[in-house]
């Protein structure tokens, strides 16, 4: 029996010891807090906060800076406040809007009532307009995302802010909200339209239906091109300009955001429309 005692006072004081030892003698590892959930609550957001959620939207999701940039693809939109009002009373301004807030909008849903000199589809004369409309198409922002856009280009653009914070936000039905949380590697896509989708492909080519003509069509263009020459285009764009057409539009940064899975599919796909 003594024994016996013995053996269990040994053994608790050597889980005593283990257990002092690992609390306190092991340097804990604190876990990674787990990534904050992208919130879209509208109710508690303040004006600062839409707008900053209009400038995360045209600086990713709306795809606004593969146009809007440096490059002079598309106006810069810092002046757009400025010029809105010159836009309207323009002989040439043939769309519904009474106030700047309202020609914000439309030069988003119905790029082509008004045409920056210049910026036009090549041979209308600055009538039709090369920007793909904000509401379906490889852009598709919801209401509250365009409403959020709106408030940031009269926020940059000097302009006061009289868009207001739309107050349902239940998610659109068939719509799942989808903000990619920016700590994970976001999910592969496994086919091209998707792709396309997700890199705006079809805002400056016509690939099929959607018609976009700020670059070749791409509808035969495995008739024309192999292989090598379409992943080279798509890696390394500047190396060779298709005709007619001018370096530094297409995006040059592709081979950093594809995974080579992706880069197969688009190869694949674009190497038999012919
Ligand atoms: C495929 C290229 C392209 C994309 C993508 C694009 N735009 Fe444009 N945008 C243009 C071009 C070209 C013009 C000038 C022609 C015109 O007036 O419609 C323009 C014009 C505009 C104008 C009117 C400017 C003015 O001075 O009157 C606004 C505002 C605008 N874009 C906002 C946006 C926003 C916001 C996004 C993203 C949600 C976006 N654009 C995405 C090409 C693009
Ligand atoms: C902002 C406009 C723009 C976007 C977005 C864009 N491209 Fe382009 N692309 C161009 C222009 C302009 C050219 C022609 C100049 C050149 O060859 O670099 C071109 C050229 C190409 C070519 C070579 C065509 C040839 O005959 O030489 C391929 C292939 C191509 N793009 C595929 C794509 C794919 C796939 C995507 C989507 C991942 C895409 N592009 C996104 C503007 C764009």
């Amino acid at each position: 029996m003594r024994q016996f005692l013995a053996v269990i006072a040994f053994m608790l004081v050597t889980i005593g010891f283990f257990s002092a030892y690992s609390n306190f003698g092991i340097p804990q590892i604190i876990p990674a807090p787990p990534p904050v959930e992208e919130e879209i609550d509208l109710t508690s957001m303040d004006m600062d906060q839409f707008t900053a959620l209009g400038d995360k939207i045209f600086n990713g999701k709306g795809t606004c800076t593969l146009c809007h940039n440096e490059l002079g693809r598309a106006p810069m939109l810092d002046q757009v406040g400025v010029n809105a009002q010159a836009r309207l009373d323009d002989a040439r301004y043939d769309g519904e809007a009474s106030d700047i807030e309202g020609y914000l909008r439309e030069s988003l849903v119905a790029p082509s009532a008004y045409v920056v000199e210049g910026f036009g589809k090549a041979g209308t004369n600055d009538t039709e307009s090369p920007m793909p409309s904000t509401e379906g198409g490889s852009i598709a922002l919801s209401e509250p995302e365009l409403a959020a856009v709106l408030a940031y280009l009269q926020d940059i653009g000097g302009l006061e802010v009289t868009v207001e914070i739309p107050t349902d936000m239940a998610p659109q039905e068939g719509e799942p909200e989808e903000m990619a949380d920016p700590g994970e590697p976001r999910p592969a896509f496994t086919n091209f339209q998707d792709l396309s989708d997700e890199f705006a492909c079809e805002a400056c080519h016509t690939i099929g239906e959607e018609a976009g003509d700020l670059g070749p069509n791409l509808s035969t263009i495995g008739g024309t091109r192999d292989r090598d020459y379409i992943r080279r285009a798509l890696l390394d764009p500047n190396r060779d300009i298709a005709k007619g057409y001018e370096a530094d539009m297409m995006p040059d940064d592709l081979g950093e955001q594809l995974y080579a899975t992706e880069l197969e599919i688009m190869v694949d796909f674009l190497s038999q429309l012919k």
